[in-house]
């Protein structure tokens, strides 16, 4: 399992030496949390494109970089984030009301397409755009900030959309990555990863006062590899 880094729990003033200091540790992944001060619940406003142009610029064009989109209107901006140098675009179900239209537009623009669900929203809602979706991210907490509890009752989901993508891949499908988010520490990293997931995102369980990224990150691939 694969390990993308959120930095919302980052000291924005370092976050180009934080980042690097994730790729020195071996991560090539980074996870950017977009909020807009209107969907998420708590209002919160984190970052957008000028700062992610930042990131891929000062990153390089070799680190794979996702934008989750907690957004409301993702179907208007998503060329922004597109322009700004992301590999692969993640929006919510709940936010957006023309998901296959939304795929179809990053994939023409030559971007991966993800989309995420909240806890509370069943896999139903995200299961018909399967074949055409590179990423499905579950979510393990409600969306709107780092450091939150882990809910384990995403576990039925989780396993259910590892099904569907090993059926599809399995008729020849397009290999789509199943990712999680929120409240993934080294104590649960190993539960995850049995249900089947490509990559968890770690937010505060990396970036923290504890340890550096590097020592973090190595207690989490010992917890996987035992
Ligand atoms: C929550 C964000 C997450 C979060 C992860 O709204 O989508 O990416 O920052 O942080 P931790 O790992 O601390 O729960
Ligand atoms: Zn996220």
């Amino acid at each position: 399992m694969e390990v993308a880094p959120s930095i919302l729990t980052a000291d924005f003033a370092r976050l180009g030496e934080t980042l690097e200091e994730a790729v020195e540790a071996g991560i090539n992944w980074m996870h950017l949390d977009v909020m807009d001060g209107n969907w998420v619940v708590n209002k919160t406003i984190t970052f957008g494109p000028a700062l992610i142009r930042s990131i891929r610029n000062r990153l390089g064009p070799d680190a794979f970089i996702d934008c989750h989109l907690m957004i409301t209107n993702a179907e208007e901006t998503w060329s922004q984030y597109v322009d700004a140098g992301v590999d692969l675009v993640i929006a919510h179900i709940e936010a957006v009301d023309d998901a296959a239209a939304l795929i179809a537009n990053l994939h023409a623009a030559d971007c991966q397409a993800g989309l995420v669900l909240n806890p509370d929203t069943p896999a139903e809602a995200i299961l018909p755009y399967l074949p055409e979706l590179d990423l499905v991210l579950v979510m393990s907490v409600v969306p709107g900030k780092g450091g939150q509890s882990f809910m384990p009752e995403v576990e039925d989901k989780v396993r259910a959309f590892r099904a569907a993508i090993d059926s599809q891949i399995a008729d020849g499908g397009r290999p789509t990555k199943l990712m999680i988010d929120g409240g993934i520490k080294d104590h649960n990293s190993a539960q995850v990863a049995d249900w089947g997931i490509d990559v968890a995102v770690v937010g505060s369980g990396l970036i923290n006062d504890r340890g550096t990224i590097a020592e973090n990150l190595a207690a989490i691939n010992r917890a996987l590899a035992q």
